[in-house]
């Protein structure tokens, strides 16, 4: 069921949580969303000859709101997974992730996920961070709506350590000019990021995978990577 807009003209409406950097984000006084998904998206929409409308939407929210068919599309650094792969059918992997975490620059105490123990640890709600530090023993989860939201709390002094996705966490480091914070090297899961579309709608799935061929077949996969990922 890919949606048709006013004029017939055929629609990715697509659902994102615009509070991931590099992946989708929106910089002040600029109108479009912006990171490797929204580029990745619309040379995808781009080779389909369909039309590209973005609407931002927690991402808890998104694949309630695939279900309800108010959007066709989520693309939002969303892992792979089989409890997602239950409800929704998803592309074949387009990035490689997986999670790390990030604790003020001068702690001592925490150098593993192992030493988390008897700490508190902020995650953003719904996310495969929260599953994971769900499962370490002795850990006081706080679910908060967006990353940004989990560094201000750990910045504040509320928790002693974010889980979030590496490419994120070291964007947020490296690229905003963050201080007072680090990103660990160790890695609590390996994960691959796909775009989702409803359990039913196979068929969008097989023309987004056939585009998402031809982008990096072309070369042109490789050029956004580069532009966000590059250095
Ligand atoms: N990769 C993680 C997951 O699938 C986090 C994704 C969060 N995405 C976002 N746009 N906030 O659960």
């Amino acid at each position: 069921s890919s949606g048709s807009g006013a004029s017939g003209e055929k629609v990715l409406k697509v659902g994102s949580s615009i509070d991931f950097a590099p992946f989708e984000f929106q910089d002040e006084g600029q109108a479009e969303y912006q990171g490797f998904d929204m580029d990745l998206i619309r040379a995808i929409g781009k080779e389909m000859g369909y039309k590209v409308e973005v609407s931002n939407i927690g991402f808890d929210g998104l694949i309630p709101a695939l279900e309800a068919k108010t959007v066709n599309v989520l693309i939002s650094g969303m892992t792979i997974n089989d409890e997602r792969k239950q409800k929704v059918t998803f592309s074949a992997p387009y990035y490689e992730s997986g999670l790390t975490m990030v604790v003020r620059e001068d702690e001592q105490n925490i150098k593993k996920f192992e030493d988390l123990k008897g700490k508190k640890v902020a995650v953003q709600m719904g996310t495969t961070s929260a599953k994971e530090v769900k499962k370490l023993e002795g850990v006081e989860v706080k679910e908060l709506n967006t990353p940004a939201d989990c560094f201000m709390e750990l910045k504040s002094g509320g928790v002693d350590a974010v889980v979030n996705d590496r490419p994120v966490n070291d964007y947020f480091i490296q690229k905003s000019g963050q201080t007072g914070v680090k990103a660990l090297p160790e890695r609590l899961t390996s994960e691959d990021y796909g775009i989702a579309v409803a359990k039913d709608d196979k068929e969008l799935a097989e023309k987004i995978d056939a585009a998402l061929k031809k982008l990096k077949d072309s070369g042109e996969y490789d050029k956004i990577y580069a532009k966000w990922f590059g250095d």
